[in-house]
């Protein structure tokens, strides 16, 4: 996507084939910023800082993460190593072990001089495969779209946290079908979850949309259900960390009571669903998906610009007062009215993912 005209992806090989860039999104929206990643190090710090975050961006920066540890050095005692360093950084977003367990399978057997060539070259298939994945979502969820408004009119959408192009390495998954619907000049707002503790709809999902020139509107985290009651939201749609086999939706803390409020109203909650961010291993997304606790200091403070443009972070509680952090919740596939996928559109179900993904069918 173009940031002030200029083409962007949100992770890229820099001009000397080794160093890899990346947008830092926790300056954003009040700062543009690229940083210089050049080691392993590097990439598992952005990842765990959430310099880069949003599960399909976690996965393509751990590719490049291995890349960068192989031009280091290249020993299988490196790849265990970074391998299991970059694992440890997020806990919850499925793409990471995706992505580092395809690199480690492509590396193992390889020579040791033949691994940062391969692993550079895998990573950056990784990034090319996620822009064309969420392509496609975006194709798929705009039909979608257009079943629901079929004369074009006016429609609204809710979104909560950032699954757009920020999120991936472009285009996005929940915002893919947006951005698609805008381009071809169909009348879409939306709603954007604040998705407090970290804003992530306030600063990412608002700046990218604004920079894109679709019309969108910030709310509190808590206005979704009343908006929904007054016939204000159309449809609802999301990204996910990790689905689970049988359609349970693990996403940003607060998408389940947007999900439950949907229901409640008899509006579509949509999910976007790259393949790498669906867990085959498991079916039960409340008992079985780690859930990711973050630092309080996340919930206890907020960063935002002063009157004087001075970008400030100031405490809200009261002294004393401990906080929690808990970051991801679990939609149960009861509530998802459909998982857009890069192959099509199917039920939050076992059955209705393996109409897309046969070949994930267990061994009678
Ligand atoms: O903590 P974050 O910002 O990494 O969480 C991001 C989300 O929850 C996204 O909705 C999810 O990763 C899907 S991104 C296409």
């Amino acid at each position: 996507m173009k940031v002030d005209g200029k083409p962007y992806r949100t992770i890229w090989l820099g001009a000397d084939g080794t160093t890899v860039q990346a947008i830092d999104q926790t300056l954003l929206p009040h700062k543009f910023v690229v940083r210089d990643l050049k080691t392993a190090e590097d990439a598992e710090r952005a990842i765990r800082t959430m310099i880069v975050r949003g599960a399909p961006l976690i996965g393509a920066a751990a590719a490049y993460g291995m890349a960068l540890a192989m031009a280091t050095d290249p020993s299988d005692a490196m790849l265990a190593k970074a391998h299991a360093a970059l694992l440890a950084s997020r806990p919850t977003a499925v793409n990471l072990r995706w992505a580092l367990d395809d690199l480690r399978a492509l590396l193992s057997p390889l020579p040791p001089a033949k691994r940062r060539e391969a692993a550079y070259k895998r990573a950056a298939e990784i990034c090319d495969e996620d822009v064309e994945i969420c392509r496609r979502i975006g194709e798929n969820g705009l039909a979608e779209i257009r079943r629901l408004k079929p004369h074009g009119d006016r429609i609204n959408a809710l979104t909560h946290c950032n699954a757009g192009w920020l999120a991936t390495v472009d285009w996005g998954t929940a915002l893919a079908p947006i951005y698609q619907a805008h381009n071809a000049g169909m009348p879409i707002h939306v709603w954007v979850d604040e998705t407090r503790p970290r804003n992530q709809g306030a600063s990412l999902t608002a700046w990218e949309l604004g920079k894109h020139g679709v019309p969108h509107t910030v709310i509190a985290d808590n206005a979704g259900g009343h908006l929904m009651q007054h016939g204000r939201v159309d449809f609802c749609i999301v990204g996910t960390d990790r689905t689970t086999r049988r359609g349970d939706v693990c996403n940003k803390i607060g998408t389940y009571l947007k999900a439950l409020a949907a229901h409640d109203n008899g509006v579509p909650f949509y999910v976007g669903v790259p393949y790498p961010s669906i867990d085959w291993t498991i079916d039960d997304g409340h008992r079985e998906i780690p859930i990711e606790e973050r630092h309080a200091h996340e919930v206890s403070r907020m960063t935002g610009r002063s009157a004087t443009g001075e970008v400030v972070t100031v405490d809200i509680l009261p002294e004393g007062s401990p906080a929690a952090n808990p970051a991801f919740d679990v939609t149960p596939a009861r509530l998802v009215t459909g998982l857009i996928t890069e192959r099509g559109v199917c039920t939050a179900s076992e059955a209705g993912l393996l109409s897309l993904y046969p070949e994930q069918a267990r061994a009678a």
